[in-house]
């Protein structure tokens, strides 16, 4: 085994001090405090099968990859407005009164930094909490500055990046993005094309800091990103966490494809009221989170495989901004299916779920498992996290694999690998080799 034992502080930078981010520190101290299970973290109660099924080895995966202590993590965060995480968490309304009085020492700890931001990139939203100066590079810098005070003021040994900012406006990749020499220069030149987003992986990286992102937005997809991240030795993965809808969606659509169902129409409403539906209530915004929902669908029914089944599919997904959900958001599924001898049927979904009690643990698992990865010296793309993802990120060439269940196949042999365990390929013949 290769994998340097997590000593230490690991900080976990997160640009973004809102609901989802608030919800996870909350969380992480209600867990180290023992007020609560870690519930929807595979990292924390997850097992692991190894060996033979007759060999009864199934460990916690904590206890089976060096994973950071939660005792050992500490937060940092930039956002425009000033809110330290206590009032943040307390606008976001997520937690209950009680919930949010017991997370209030750790929360006021956190106070952002203030944020690279462009109003440009996220219509509905301004702040006063935001850096200045003459170029997009000297504002990659300034972060870069804040990763290093960051560093020495809490003693942290690594650190991870994850993305619990906005959603920003759809963009597509285009020449500047194409190598990183033409990235920096574009940098330097304030073009537009240059999110803020793509501004803190750039900074995170360059400061040896793995980058996650949370959101839909184009930033470590585009090629200079992944070029510095392998010039850099240094792990990412995206993007947009994998909750709510596009879980259901992603659980369901391969069970039926399974058994050779049809599908004919997919519809899909959501109706939220949080500052994160308030930002996709922007045509520019719900582009992004629009484009990455909908893949999902086509990559797992593979419509030109199977044209009988899903070359018709209509798939349709509405994000209704209503306020008085707040983070508690509803969605509908209606789903139009076929079978025996073209037979129609429906399946209707309603899930009401909370937002950013689904997203928590997957901040968690993905800070955790990215400083696994930084420890291994896994550079580059982390496609075995695509599990905790709605669009995941893959390498050129390649097709993002979106099925749940494949996806938690790989992960989990992606630790077997890691701690030089045999594979498990699922097609047990040697327990029978006694009926030959
Ligand atoms: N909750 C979920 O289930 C879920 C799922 C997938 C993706 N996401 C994404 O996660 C992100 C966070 O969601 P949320 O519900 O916490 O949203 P939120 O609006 O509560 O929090 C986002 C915070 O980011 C800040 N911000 C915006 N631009 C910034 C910038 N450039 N730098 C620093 N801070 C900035 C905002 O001021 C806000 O406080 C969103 O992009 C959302 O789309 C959430």
């Amino acid at each position: 085994m290769d994998i340097k034992a997590p000593e230490g502080k690991l900080g976990v930078l997160i640009p973004g001090l809102g609901a989802v981010s608030t919800t996870f520190i909350a969380g992480v101290d209600a867990i180290i405090n023992g007020h609560s299970a870690p519930i929807g973290s595979v990292t924390q109660m997850a097992t692991i099968r190894l060996g033979k099924r007759t060999e009864n080895r199934s460990p916690k995966i904590k206890e089976f990859v060096p994973l950071a202590e939660l005792q050992d993590l500490v937060f940092g965060a930039w956002d425009i407005f000033e809110d330290d995480g206590y009032q943040a968490a307390t606008r976001a309304q997520v937690l209950t009164p009680q919930d949010l009085e017991r997370a209030r020492p750790i929360l006021e700890t956190v106070k952002p930094m203030k944020a690279v931001f462009d109003k440009e990139y996220v219509k509905n939203l301004d702040g006063v909490h935001k850096k200045a100066a003459p170029n997009k590079m000297l504002l990659a810098e300034m972060l870069m500055a804040d990763i290093k005070s960051f560093r020495k003021t809490n003693n942290t040994t690594r650190e991870v990046m994850i993305w619990c900012a906005s959603t920003e406006v759809y963009i597509e990749p285009s020449d500047i993005h194409s190598t990183l020499d033409k990235f920096e220069a574009a940098m330097l030149a304030n073009d537009p094309l240059i999110a803020p987003s793509m501004i803190y992986a750039y900074a995170a990286l360059k400061s040896g800091v793995p980058f996650l992102m949370g959101a839909p937005n184009l930033a470590i997809d585009v090629p200079a990103i992944q070029e510095l991240a392998m010039a850099e030795g240094l792990p990412i993965a995206g993007k947009d966490f994998k909750t709510g809808q596009t879980l259901m969606k992603t659980i369901l659509a391969p069970g039926l494809k399974s058994r050779m169902l049809g599908v004919e129409g997919w519809f899909s409403t959501n109706i939220l009221g949080n500052r994160d539906g308030e930002v996709l209530d922007d045509p520019g915004s719900f582009k992004s989170k629009e484009v990455s929902k909908k893949g999902a669908l086509d990559y797992i029914l593979q419509p030109d495989t199977y044209p009988d089944l899903y070359k018709d599919l209509y798939h349709k997904v509405r994000i209704n901004y209503y306020p008085p959900r707040g983070d508690a958001k509803e969605g509908w599924d209606n789903i139009d299916i076929f079978g025996w001898m073209g037979y129609k049927m429906q399946i209707k979904v309603d899930f009401l779920c909370r937002d950013s009690i689904l997203a928590a643990p997957i901040v968690l698992d993905l800070v955790l498992f990215a400083d696994l990865a930084l420890r291994h010296k896994m550079r580059g793309i982390q496609e075995w996290l695509s599990f905790y993802f709605k669009a995941p990120i893959v390498g050129p060439g390649l097709y993002p694999e979106h099925d749940i269940f494949i996806q938690l196949t790989k992960l989990k042999n992606t630790l077997r690998w890691m701690m030089g365990e045999e594979l498990i390929t699922h097609v047990g013949h040697e327990y029978y080799d006694s009926y030959e």
